[in-house]
């Protein structure tokens, strides 16, 4: 037998045996993944298993992946397919696959757990598929509300989407990769896609080294260093001027050099095609291929022209056949310790049926929207009380849209085609259906009028809500954006609430009755004018299948709610960029109530980090416990909470920091710690927090990280609102 056939040999010496084995076309081939449309290969693509030897389709499931790895098993070195998917909130493109909350939606819960336990399930029902890896989590910074794929990010603050993307790559990859649970994880888009100028997808990213370094790698840092990311995808656009996909210095020098990354790297969508096509970087198509290999990329996706010009370019010597020969080990690598050679290449397809959409991972589902619910504000109408024939009417058309609900990646995706609007109906529970479910038990009167619909299409029955608001105790609006309004090359210029929902909104206020607010949508819009004339607002985002569910119990008390933002609420698009961690400039700082712009405050709607319970909770004692540090040593806080209700319930404590005198300029605070604590009414706890000694650095002007020496300024509270916090601070 081949050594590299040996399960029980040492998966270097494997790949030895097997790259000894291979010719440079079959070598090429691991390098190349293509797509399938609506999980079927295309026919010409089917010949490429054997002719260009390819190592990888995306969007590939069920039946026609095992198809696709028996071809690929009879092939002169069988050597096995890897599939990838877009299972980002859920394996989603399944009709019957578990569908969570958007990745924005679970970032409000600031919960490390619930993420990991989503990523379980969501591995679970993927590798059932027959499928290895998923492209998740996104680890792009959500600054620019207008741009389509905020739903996708977990907000706004690099250290804490460090911190959720490790806990869901841990929940996919699991202990051990060759487990029929576990998948591989994908950190992208590597890096600064989500800064692209003007919210402009995939447009050109004002990055420098320095603002790279900062604030962008961190995250990709962690996952790579803690959570050991298998695979890392490279964003479309281009960074000062240089395509991620063919900066050398990102991908080789930082991440496969100095962070000693193991794992392999995959190109976005055709990304080494557009270094010619569109971002016109290169002559040819050829030179495309050679900038693609030489920037550090180990598998190109979706790019047909690949295989021919890179075979060229080693046959003529103009790309080095170690560059060809260091991404097929770690392709390889990968398939090995999944078990693809051995026992785990084929997924019996009968278990598919058995995996998606278990009972148990509806539960997690449902906690997961639980956890993800924000209150925003609430002048006492929350929770309603005493409901017995009591009236609601529910309007707005996201109060029971599906696919609003559910948000990106749910049906499909640009690149996997949409999918029909029956998908996962029966599974999803939207607002209307959980109230409907409720009202006999607590004995109101439900109503729903759609009223108002997202879209500008001249739909309006605000006569009709007018009229029957008259007969009503609570009018519940739900506002928001739909599919049709975000996702890639789906970006705003305008954030103000579309259709008729503002006019929905004031025919509702103007009945003078109790008007609550629940917002399900894929990134913070402008609702200045809700936050002063709503009784309460509950944001969701897009809150997954069982958000419906999650919501109807918030509103009647059945849920305490604990979700704080993740991301700001700008007033206007000509606000952004807004967010917390921002450089004080010169002409700053409100003095004598100044703001910087003539026409906006200089604070956000919602900033973040805010979101309220229906406990209130007091912040006490903050304590310093090394308020002086020597080089290396972590410092180490404690504060006591106290929920100072009578209703039990769980905060999110965050702990900022801030140098106060650098050589650069840096933001006025960072958030570097955070506890979910839960309290019983009237109890208080006391929570200590450690930051890593790291954690204090900063990126200096010759891009050396170095934690500088003097006094360092720590907030601890319920919000990034510096106001609600407590201060105090510590020496280097
Ligand atoms: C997106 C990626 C996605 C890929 C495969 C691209 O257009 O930018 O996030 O993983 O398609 O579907």
């Amino acid at each position: 037998m081949n050594l590299y056939k040996n399960a029980n040999a040492p998966i270097a010496d494997r790949i030895d045996d097997l790259m000894s084995r291979m010719t440079l076309e079959e070598k090429i081939g691991q390098m190349i993944q293509l797509p399938a449309k609506e999980g079927i290969v295309e026919e010409n693509y089917i010949d490429r298993i054997y002719d260009w030897h390819i190592g990888s389709f995306l969007h590939c499931t069920g039946k026609a992946a095992e198809e696709i790895q028996r071809m690929a098993e009879k092939s002169r070195l069988g050597i096995p397919v890897i599939f990838g998917i877009d299972a980002i909130h859920g394996h989603c493109f399944e009709d019957k696959g578990t569908v969570f909350p958007s990745q924005l939606s679970l970032s409000c819960s600031w919960d490390r757990q619930i993420v990991k336990e989503m990523a379980r399930v969501t591995a679970k029902e993927v590798r059932a598929c027959g499928i290895h890896w998923t492209f998740s989590p996104v680890l792009c910074i959500g600054r620019d509300a207008r741009w389509g794929r905020v739903d996708e990010t977990f907000g706004e603050d690099p250290w804490l989407i460090g911190e959720l993307a490790c806990a869901a790559i841990e929940g996919y990859q699991g202990d051990s990769l060759d487990s029929e649970d576990s998948i591989l994880a994908c950190a992208k888009h590597f890096a600064g896609y989500g800064e692209a100028t003007g919210g402009r997808d995939s447009f050109e990213a004002d990055v420098s080294k320095r603002k790279m370094l900062s604030i962008f790698l961190p995250p990709f840092e962690k996952a790579v260093k803690k959570a050991k990311v298998a695979s890392l995808m490279t964003g479309y656009q281009s960074n000062n001027g240089l395509p991620a996909t063919s900066d050398s210095w990102l991908l080789r020098e930082i991440t496969k050099k100095q962070w000693g990354f193991k794992g392999f790297i995959v190109t976005d969508w055709d990304n080494v095609g557009s270094l010619y096509k569109k971002q016109k970087v290169a002559r040819d198509l050829k030179d495309a291929a050679r900038q693609g290999i030489v920037g550090g990329n180990d598998m190109m996706m979706s790019t047909d022209s690949f295989f021919e010009n890179a075979l060229q370019l080693v046959q003529e010597g103009t790309v080095s056949e170690d560059l060809i020969e260091d991404s097929v080990r770690r392709v390889l690598k990968i398939k090995f310790e999944m078990g693809l050679f051995d026992d785990k290449r084929h997924i019996p397809t009968d278990r598919q049926s058995e995996v998606l959409g278990r009972p148990e991972h509806w539960d997690v589902a449902l906690d997961a929207s639980r956890e993800s619910m924000t209150l925003l504000t609430n002048n006492g109408v929350l929770p309603l009380q005493d409901m017995k024939n009591k009236k609601i009417l529910l309007t707005g058309s996201n109060g029971d849209d599906v696919i609003a609900q559910l948000g990106d990646w749910s049906f499909g995706s640009m690149q996997a085609g949409h999918a029909n609007e029956t998908y996962h109906r029966e599974d999803t529970v939207t607002l209307r259906d959980g109230l409907k479910k409720t009202s006999e038990k607590y004995g109101f009167d439900f109503e729903y009028i759609k009223g108002a619909d997202v879209l500008d299409n001249g739909f309006d029955e605000t006569d009709l809500v007018k009229k029957r608001a008259k007969n009503s105790d609570y009018i519940i609006v739900c506002v928001g954006d739909t599919i049709a309004q975000h996702g890639e090359g789906h970006d705003r210029s305008d954030l103000s609430l579309t259709g008729k929902q503002q006019k929905l909104l004031e025919v509702a206020k103007a009945s003078g009755k109790k008007l609550i607010v629940v917002y399900i949508a894929s990134k913070p819009l402008a609702i200045s004018w809700v936050k002063e004339n709503a009784d309460a607002i509950i944001c969701c985002f897009n809150p997954g299948a069982k958000g419906g569910t999650a919501i109807t119990e918030v509103l009647l008390g059945e849920l305490n709610p604990s979700g704080k933002l993740t991301i700001s609420f700008p007033y206007s698009a000509g606000q952004i960029p807004v967010f917390y961690n921002k450089y004080t400039g010169w002409h700053s700082d409100n003095e004598d109530g100044k703001e910087r712009y003539i026409d906006l405050p200089e604070e956000p709607v919602f900033s973040f980090g805010e979101g309220i319970s229906y406990s209130r909770f007091s912040y006490s004692d903050l304590k310093v416990l090394t308020s002086s540090i020597k080089k290396g040593e972590n410092p180490q806080f404690e504060v006591t909470i106290t929920n100072i209700s009578d209703v039990d319930g769980t905060e999110i404590a965050q702990l900022y920091i801030n140098d106060v005198v650098s050589t650069m300029t840096t933001p006025c605070m960072n958030l570097k710690g955070f506890h979910r604590v839960d309290l019983k009414a009237g109890m208080s706890k006391t929570v200590q927090f450690t930051v890593d000694w790291d954690e204090l650095a900063i990126i200096d002007a010759d891009l050396k990280k170095i934690v500088e020496r003097g006094e360092f300024e720590v907030w601890v509270g319920p919000s990034s609102i510096r106001e609600k916090c407590l201060k105090s601070s510590f020496w280097y």
